[in-house]
């Protein structure tokens, strides 16, 4: 199938499909006008769509559930309490909506993390809580689509079984695929024939017991990662083999070396919009930039996807991470705006 070109800023698509998944989360597909495949991208990736929200675009990452193969793309968003954007994307986006989109992007993809084989094959443990499954799910699909001997086990927790992701589609899965094991943990198990129980070390090594031995992908909310990793690590896992995804904001903290701003509060420029607005000293670039309303987009603001890569023509700012920029970027002054902090007065280029 033919692939539409985009500029790196992003592309509109049309929802085509939307799945309820569970009473809270849905799944939405998404085509370019003329039918040709939008994007490729390397399964574990996200892309970044936008919502307009009081009359602009908040831009939000989300992980592909659907595969390279698939002829559309498809994300799948579970509903946030507060969250103003998931709601709104569970709420009202419907078939024939149209959605601004980013590229794909993020490193926690198979190209980047590929399986390291074990004694001649590659075994592997896609492990996820909630909405966390979608980049896991893809993963393995991918691999099963593509033939691949590799031997997966996808252990997933959930509350309830109404509230599993996919669930029929992974039993579908199971059942075709001698080399993929479906293990499901559920906090109340009622009415269902999986076991139940809050995913610990103990569960760990019951449900999958040769877990040091597998490559593991991880996702999942943040304390839910922070404690899987904590119980591989200890369980023996060497964390060469262990790739997980993280949304978490990358403020930077400020370092013994940081240089001391010179004032309490600086001023951020911005020519090309004729903007200036006062900010304070060790604040976000970002957060500057969204006070004086200039065009930013801040999709996943952890520094991961660039889309709020920008060039710091003079003053200093901190950065905690480039993310995605090249070296020579770097060099040339841009600069992650999520994840750069102000330490003096600065121009900038969007
Ligand atoms: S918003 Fe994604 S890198 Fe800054």
């Amino acid at each position: 199938m033919q692939q539409a070109t985009c500029s790196a800023r992003g592309i509109t698509l049309r929802c085509s499909a939307r799945i309820q998944e569970t009473a809270d989360t849905v799944s939405l597909r998404l085509r370019s006008h003329d039918g040709v495949r939008p994007f490729s991208f390397h399964p574990g990736q996200f892309i970044s769509l936008g919502i307009e929200v009081d009359g602009r675009n908040e831009y939000r990452a989300y992980s592909l559930s659907s595969t390279p193969q698939d002829d559309e793309l498809q994300i799948t968003v579970k509903r946030v309490p507060g969250g103003v954007v998931s709601n709104r994307i569970v709420d009202n986006i419907e078939v024939g909506s149209e959605l601004p989109i980013l590229a794909p992007a993020g490193e926690f993809n198979l190209n980047q993390c590929p399986p390291v084989a074990n004694h001649g094959r590659s075994k592997v443990l896609m492990l996820s809580a909630g909405c966390g499954i979608t980049p896991v799910y893809s993963m393995a699909r991918h691999w099963l689509e593509q033939h691949s001997d590799i031997d997966i086990v996808f252990l997933h927790t959930a509350r309830d079984q109404a509230n599993i992701i996919f669930h029929q589609p992974l039993e579908q899965l199971a059942q075709n695929h001698d080399n993929f094991s479906l293990k499901l943990l559920l906090n109340d198990a009622t009415g269902s024939h999986y076991p139940e129980g809050f995913l610990d070390a103990a569960w760990l090594n019951k449900l999958v017991p040769d877990f040091s031995e597998r490559s593991v992908y991880l996702c999942g909310p943040e304390q839910f990662m922070q404690d899987m990793r904590s119980y591989l690590e200890q369980g023996g896992l060497d964390m060469d083999r262990f790739y997980q995804e993280s949304f978490t904001p990358t403020k930077p903290e400020p370092t013994a070396s940081s240089t001391s701003p010179a004032h309490d509060s600086v001023q951020v420029v911005i020519p090309q919009f004729g903007a200036s607005q006062p900010a304070d000293a060790d604040s976000l670039l970002s957060e500057a930039l969204e006070d004086a309303e200039v065009p930013v987009i801040l999709a996943c603001r952890s520094g991961i996807c660039g889309s709020c890569k920008c060039k710091v023509t003079s003053g200093e700012v901190e950065s905690s991470t480039h993310g995605p920029l090249t070296p020579e970027e770097v060099e040339q002054g841009y600069v992650l705006a999520c994840s750069s902090t102000l330490k003096s007065d600065v121009t900038v280029e969007l």
